[in-house]
């Protein structure tokens, strides 16, 4: 099949979890961050990423296991560590219960942490195996053994790995690598799709454009996306956590004020907009489907989906969640029947391409998330 190049549109700066801020912030005062904040801010996104030490000590797992993909960049983990493993234990105070209201991107999260420490460990001889314990809240509980150290590429881009939200250059990505993303998604329990041809892609961005605007009409999607926002470096870094608005490239301003015009500039037409540059400028959409509908599922999802997203780093393709088709409910059913999804739920939508990196997101000091 031979490779069809979209033509590159022009660069636009936006994404669903951040704002439309842009668009007013040329016309209201700016107190800019200050240099230092953003240097600090760049340190800090560093430091997360450096490199694991020859022989780390089971926290370095777990350091490399927050910089996993995780709804709004909550963080809902907590772990508890020992000689011969660890367990990953869902933090509902950190639970986003209006996009999220039965905790299954919470849970799809911890997945995702799992697969990065996992990835870890046996990169350093500490080859381990996850399995999701039902009991009470649910939990993963992971074993470590001793072997040979196994130092991957998925392992190696860990630190690279990052959700791109940006309009892409429209380059279609070649079907032997979209074997190799499946080969490296491949999981039990979990179905990937790839959507790729244009007809089918313009229905999925149907879909996106229905389920944002159900949720850009609902105040309540729309505080909680403020309340996740980090209008400036000071703010990221005191929290760790959320979403900062300059990884998308968009500016930065004082809290008090970002807050003050969140609602006013966060319009519908304008992100209805933005996704169909996204999406037509993506080269094809990945949608993660578990076989069942439960919490073991989700965390196979998680698992998947970072291995999935691990393997496009490594290849220099980008991705970026477009989950609103799964994220409103009434649109989900009709989403699934039309994947023809048997019955199943589908887990997470991902759009795929290339495109030139954003600066990376923040993450909690392992002291927080250990318990
Ligand atoms: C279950 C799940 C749902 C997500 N949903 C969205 C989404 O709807 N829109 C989006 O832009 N990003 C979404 N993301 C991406 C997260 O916001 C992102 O992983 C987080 O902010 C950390 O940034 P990073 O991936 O660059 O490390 C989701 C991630 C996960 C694991």
């Amino acid at each position: 099949m031979a490779l069809k190049r979209r033509p590159a549109a022009q660069p636009r700066q936006s994404r669903r979890e951040f704002l439309a801020l842009a668009a007013t912030a040329a016309t209201v005062p700016m107190a800019a961050c200050s240099q230092s904040d953003t240097e600090a801010y760049d340190e800090a996104a560093a430091r997360l990423r450096a490199a694991l030490s020859a022989a780390p000590e089971m926290r370095e797992f777990v350091r490399y296991a927050t910089l996993a993909a995780n709804g709004h960049n909550a963080q809902p983990w907590r772990f508890m560590i020992g000689e011969t493993g660890a367990g990953i234990l869902p933090d509902f105070s950190r639970r986003t219960p209006v996009v999220d209201p039965d905790d299954h991107h919470l849970y799809v999260s911890l997945g995702c942490a799992a697969e990065n420490f996992l990835l870890a460990a046996a990169a350093h001889g500490r080859p381990g195996a996850a399995r999701f314990d039902d009991r009470g809240d649910g939990r993963i509980e992971i074993d470590l053994a001793r072997a040979q150290a196994q130092a991957g590429a998925l392992y190696a881009a860990i630190p690279a790995r990052q959700s791109t939200r940006s309009e892409y250059d429209g380059r279609a990505v070649a079907p032997d690598e979209l074997k190799l993303l499946e080969a490296a998604a491949r999981l039990e329990g979990v179905a990937l799709t790839f959507i790729t041809d244009e007809a089918r892609r313009e229905t999925v961005l149907d879909f996106v454009i229905e389920g944002n605007s159900a949720q850009m009409d609902a105040p309540a999607f729309v505080q909680e996306l403020e309340d996740w926002t980090r209008f400036n470096p000071a703010e990221a870094l005191r929290t760790g956590d959320g979403l900062f608005s300059g990884i998308s490239g968009h500016p930065t301003m004082p809290t008090w004020l970002g807050r003050l015009m969140f609602a006013w500039v966060f319009k519908k037409d304008a992100e209805n907009e933005k996704y169909r540059a996204h999406m037509r400028s993506s080269a094809g959409i990945a949608v993660f489907t578990g076989d069942k509908e439960d919490k073991d599922h989700w965390v196979r999802v998680g698992r998947s989906f970072q291995r999935f997203a691990l393997k496009a780093t490594v290849l220099g393709i980008r991705h970026a969640h477009i989950n609103q088709p799964l994220e409103v409910p009434v649109l989900r059913p009709a989403f699934a029947a039309w994947l023809g999804a048997g019955g199943r739920r589908p887990d997470l939508v991902v759009r795929f391409g290339t495109a030139p990196p954003l600066p990376y997101s923040l993450r909690r000091p392992v002291t927080g998330v250990i318990v």
